[in-house]
């Protein structure tokens, strides 16, 4: 198939009006023409010509480029599905995956007992499904976005509630949304406090409330009885650090060991431009090797400018200062680098069937306001929508960083 640009598309169209003109009307004026009542004739659909292509980047260069080797995905609003906003464009011309940034995780659906409102969701679902796209869903079970009566009352309680919701949201998206990351970061992070004797479940409100780390395995099983044809994953951030990811692997381990239904494992990959792109091979071998037939995916990748110390994120103490709305060259190439390395190592990982970036243009970042309230400039699109250093390194080898 030839893939043309939008803007040619264009031209093709122009011309082919021009030579409709010159063909009608043509003939010796002298000579007037029988009228012959012709039965009506509906007229031939004119085309809707289409949007040309925003920024300077022709239709389909990025997903195309990694076309034989995965799906290239990106993380999208509800408030962004519309004609006129650019993420969206851009989303509809580059990518073709979306995962709703928000809009499906608990506390967007539900608030009390039994009540859903899907139309968010169903919003950005719908829309990616009309341009061609699929969807990864993100998140059934997540202790940032748990609504606060999931927790309540006994372990069997909160055992058939999580059941009832996972049939509930994966029921309604049955046939829409091929992917679901079951659980989102269930694994302990005191390795970084120095505490690692507590074991790799991380005591979040959900292992507080069950007493133990059952409700991921009741999950995955929710989930797979509600869709069989539904990929499951288990999502994670910090996995290119070996320490994490030892016990992201336990977990994994003991799911497969008691015939946990998991598909694959996404890792997140919330990077920063002192990121050796080597470790996050690593992390991407790791699963591709001890669990050989488990997928891949990389579910929110992004670069900040910012490495800022724990105390930021953990309390807004000694964050990093504002670099301001503009970005210095010197770390754009740092991170084309790193794009590009990872780009290109990720292309030769035959277990990694899906990258996705967390969100489009610079200014869509949750890391704009997270952990602190700055400019960042971690993903693959300037504000205006250009494609930055880091895109054209990863769609052109022969790009000059
Ligand atoms: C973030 C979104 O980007 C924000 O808009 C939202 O308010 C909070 O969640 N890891 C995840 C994502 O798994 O769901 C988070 O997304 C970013 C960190």
């Amino acid at each position: 198939m030839v893939d043309i640009s939008a803007r040619q598309r264009l031209q093709l169209l122009a011309g082919g009006a021009a030579l409709a003109l010159t063909g009608c009307g043509g003939g010796d004026a002298a000579i007037p023409e029988p009228i012959i009542m012709a039965p009506e004739a509906s007229p031939p659909p004119v085309p809707t010509p289409p949007p040309a292509p925003v920024g300077s980047l022709s239709e389909g260069m990025l997903r195309n480029t990694f076309r034989n080797n995965f799906s290239i995905g990106t993380s999208l609003t509800a408030n962004e599905i519309n004609a006129n906003n650019l993420s969206a464009r851009i989303a509809r011309e580059q990518f073709n995956s979306i995962t709703p940034e928000y809009e499906l995780k608990a506390d967007q659906l539900t608030s009390s007992e039994g009540e859903y409102n899907f139309d968010a969701a169903d919003r950005v679902v719908d829309w990616a499904l009309e341009n061609g796209m699929s969807v990864r869903g993100h998140a059934l079970v997540w202790h940032e976005a748990t609504p606060a009566y999931f927790l309540e009352g006994s372990r069997n309680d909160i055992r058939e509630r999580l059941e009832e919701h996972v049939t509930t949201v994966v029921s309604h998206f049955r046939g829409r949304i091929g992917v679901w990351d079951v659980v989102n970061e269930v694994t302990s992070v005191d390795i970084f406090n120095g505490a690692n004797g507590v074991g790799p479940d991380r005591r979040s409100g959900w292992f507080n409330a069950v007493g133990n780390a059952d409700y991921i395995d009741w999950a995955f099983i929710a989930a797979r009885a509600a869709d069989p044809n539904a990929l499951l994953f288990l999502s994670d951030y910090e996995t290119e650090n070996a320490f994490k990811m030892a016990w992201t692997m336990d977990i994994v381990r003991r799911l497969l060991a008691r015939g946990i239904p998991i598909d694959g494992v996404g890792q997140q990959f919330h990077l920063n431009l002192s990121t050796d792109p080597a470790a996050v091979m690593t992390a991407i071998d790791t699963v591709e090797n001890e669990f050989a037939g488990l997928i891949n995916h990389v579910t929110e990748l992004d670069v900040s400018f910012y490495q800022d110390p724990g105390s930021c994120w953990q309390s807004g103490v000694n964050c990093l200062p504002d670099i301001g709305p503009n970005a210095p060259e010197d770390m754009l190439a740092t991170q084309a680098q790193i794009m590009r390395d990872i780009f290109t190592g990720l292309a030769l990982r035959s277990s990694v069937e899906s990258v996705s970036v967390w969100g489009v243009r610079d200014g869509d970042s949750w890391l704009n306001f997270v952990p602190a309230e700055r400019y960042n400039h971690p993903l693959l699109f300037d504000r205006d929508g250009e494609p930055k250093s880091a895109l054209l390194a990863i769609i052109d080898p022969a790009y000059q960083i």
